[in-house]
């Protein structure tokens, strides 16, 4: 029995009948590329949301930099945004011409909203909060900043599905924000995928053209655009999962729930939650002391776990050229030594989640 961090086989076991006929509706309609079912399904993030728009794109990664691009942020721009994050959360900075320009983070592994005002410039344009793990940042401190130096907000969402911040949720705080369904997340299609909401209709119309090449019209070609339509199959798998997304939440919930009871060291942490805050707990990342020895004594057991990352993003080869100071990332430096990602998919059982603990005490005892 192997206990894995994300269990996509057991998904699909679940869910095969619902899937299987689903698919099989859609390709008996032979058209699968901005169809119904890719309206249907933004129109059901909308509702889900609160936003006015949604467009359904090839990644998160695209719901990114379509954002940026939209917003008109260039060569000569900076960006704000959290070391501690997927390299798209900068890559996608970089790929417009802009510069990102990252600040520390609180020991919740999300942006230091107290040092944003710091790093303004005159050359900021937009901050890009990230609500790492599904944990919302704090949001009031970032729309007030924003608000005050005339700054755009860019949320990187791309683990926020179901996330809240004081009921509203996550992506209604800025001027458009991404979020990525790649299967990994825990609205997740059939391969990668993501989605932008706004309530600008401007944005919403740019990206729309930028998605299709720009194409009007068939014959029509408005502004250079590219190819980043989330398909038929994977929007109709995605609006079926996500009237289930609450469940899926509540059960995560109700594992990291029993980790709390049944982990007794000191030596592993969970990060605690903030009232204001629901977490959609796409991933479950505790930190570890001896995290190294802990992950191979955990796999003795067969039990997976996985570190989200080992690197902050400047610590990246490619991330050299922005010659960052990693002595002004002590809590950066310092939590990417310890973040530990435990198994806590909804198809977990409660035995198995105390056979974790169980090994994880043993572990510190011995
Ligand atoms: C915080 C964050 N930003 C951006 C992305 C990019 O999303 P995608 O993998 O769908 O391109 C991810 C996905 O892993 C992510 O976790």
């Amino acid at each position: 029995m192997k206990i894995e961090v994300i269990d996509l086989k057991k998904r699909f076991e679940d869910e095969k009948l619902e899937l299987l006929s689903r698919i099989k509706k859609v390709l008996k309609k032979g058209n699968l590329v901005l169809t119904e079912e890719l309206k249907n399904f933004e129109n059901s993030i909308c509702k889900f949301t609160g936003s006015k728009f949604c467009l359904g794109l090839n990644s998160g990664t695209d719901a990114l930099m379509m954002s940026l691009w939209a917003l008109g942020i260039k060569k000569g721009d900076e960006v704000i945004t959290s070391p501690i994050s997927f390299i798209a959360s900068i890559s996608s900075i970089i790929h417009v011409g802009a510069k990102p320009v990252l600040v520390d983070v609180n020991d919740d592994l999300n942006l230091n909203t107290d040092l944003i005002e710091k790093a303004i410039t005159k050359k900021t344009k937009a901050i890009m909060p990230v609500h790492w793990t599904g944990r919302m940042c704090d949001m009031d401190r970032v729309v007030k900043i924003a608000k005050q130096y005339n700054l755009k907000i860019i949320e990187d969402a791309a683990q926020g599905m179901g996330s809240y911040y004081k009921k509203k949720h996550a992506g209604r705080f800025s001027d458009i924000a991404a979020f990525s369904t790649h299967p990994l997340k825990n609205l997740n299609g059939l391969g990668d995928g993501g989605f932008i909401i706004t309530d600008k209709k401007f944005l919403y119309k740019k990206i729309k053209l930028l998605r299709n090449h720009g194409l009007k019209s068939r014959d029509n070609v408005e502004i250079f655009g590219v190819n980043s339509r989330l398909d038929s199959l994977n929007a109709e798998v995605l609006k079926f999962r996500l009237s289930k997304l609450n469940k899926v939440i509540s059960k995560r919930q109700s594992n990291i729930d029993l980790y709390k009871k049944y982990i007794k060291t000191k030596k592993i942490k969970i990060i605690g939650e903030n009232k204001f805050k629901i977490n959609s707990n796409v991933m479950f990342i505790v930190l570890s002391e001896k995290r190294e020895s802990l992950q191979k004594y955990l796999q003795k057991f067969n039990i997976q776990t996985l570190v989200y990352y080992k690197n902050p993003l400047y610590a990246h080869k490619a991330s050299k050229f922005l010659n960052v100071d990693k002595k002004k990332f002590p809590v950066a430096n310092k939590l990417a030594k310890k973040v530990l990602a435990l198994p806590h998919h909804q198809y977990l059982k409660k035995n198995e989640i105390i056979f974790v603990c169980k090994k994880i005490n043993q572990f510190f005892k011995s």
